[in-house]
């Protein structure tokens, strides 16, 4: 079903002519609930539609209720209702009835409640550990000390995993809906969550803290290896990454550290400046002289963004500091060479 609703809210943005940035979803058993792919889900659902039923059959009830008594205790004439009937002002058996039946309803709730938040947030030892790096507006990835070489996340299925989430910039939160799961990730501190998916398949994640202008296309996909799988994708992925130099290198990264994000190659200003011809132009500076766009001033961008900004841009850009190496600042500043 919530396959169908993807696909819907794809052909309304067909409608307005954006791209469906909403990956395909693997098909849930649930009406209106994505599937439940991990092993701490059941507990969540079931806690959930235990809610959602109660809710359901008190509000009935209570409106009922409220009708009945309307139609049923409808003053005959205003002479009437003022003359104030006997009423009974205690009733032991009614007040247990009130006290008791409620216990019952919340007592689970809090037990079952409770139990799975402690399951939540104790990862097993033995959980393999995936870093999550939040930022204007994508999600990195990386495995093993292995830098961003899609902008997927990618899992063994039947697999404990451990997300550890910080954030370069604002307050993100990393969303996975069919693991029922969903952490902050926020600026100088790690926070993590965990999850066994217990489905092969991609299932969408998002970004469920309001974090700036492209907030809502901060999409990304989990995918869910069969056995085996994982390890072969990632023994691929380490070749492909390692084998690229030069501009092929930038352009690859441009996308997976998600400079595409701020920067055009077109020509068009978004954030930041387009790289488009960007290379050997006299750039205005703010609060100093105009410097020339040169290898230095590309290197120095990547690792201290905020030493020289080009007028009329905001100092908006996290540094790269760590997170590339000398080949990948190479490789990109041969890609911006490139865009004339
Ligand atoms: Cu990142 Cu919202």
């Amino acid at each position: 079903m919530s396959a169908s609703i993807t696909n819907s809210v794809a052909s309304f943005s067909g409608l307005f002519g954006l791209e469906p940035k909403l990956p395909k979803l693997a098909p849930s058993p649930y009406f209106w609930m994505p599937p439940s792919a991990s092993v701490t889900t059941e507990n969540t659902d079931a806690l959930y539609n235990f809610m959602l039923w109660m809710s359901l059959f008190f509000s009935v009830a209570i409106f009922w209720a409220m009708v009945r008594f309307c139609v049923k205790y409808r003053a005959k004439s205003r002479a009437a209702n003022e003359i104030a009937a006997k009423t009974s002002q205690h009733n032991t058996m009614l007040e247990l009835t009130w006290s008791v039946i409620p216990l019952f309803v919340v007592v689970p709730l809090f037990v079952g409640g409770f139990k799975g938040f402690v399951n939540l947030r104790t990862p097993p030892k033995a959980a393999m550990e995936i870093r999550a790096t939040g930022q204007k507006w994508k999600w990195l990835f990386t495995y093993d000390g292995l830098g961003t070489p899609d902008d997927a996340l990618h899992v063994p299925v039947n697999t404990a995993v451990r997300m550890i989430i910080n954030s370069v910039d604002v307050i993100h939160s990393l969303y996975i809906p069919s693991f029922r799961t969903k952490m902050d990730a926020v600026p100088g501190r790690y926070t993590d969550l965990w999850f066994k998916a217990t489905q092969t398949g991609e299932f969408p994640i998002f970004c469920a803290e309001y974090c700036g202008t492209s907030h809502s296309d901060m999409l990304s996909r989990v995918v869910v290896h069969p056995p085996g799988g994982y390890e072969k994708w990632l023994a691929a992925t380490i070749a492909q990454a390692d084998s690229l130099t030069g501009k092929d290198r930038g352009a690859m990264l441009y996308e997976k550290q998600g400079c595409s994000t701020c920067h055009s190659i077109d020509g068009t200003p978004k954030v930041g400046p387009s790289w488009k011809a960007i290379y050997g132009k006299m750039e205005s500076m703010t609060g100093g002289p105009a410097m020339k766009v040169d290898e230095n001033y590309l290197r120095e961008s990547m690792l201290d963004p905020q030493a020289h900004i080009v007028m009329g841009y905001a100092p908006a850009m996290p540094t790269f500091e760590g997170k590339l190496s000398d080949k990948d600042i190479d490789g990109l500043i041969d890609f911006i060479k490139s865009l004339k």
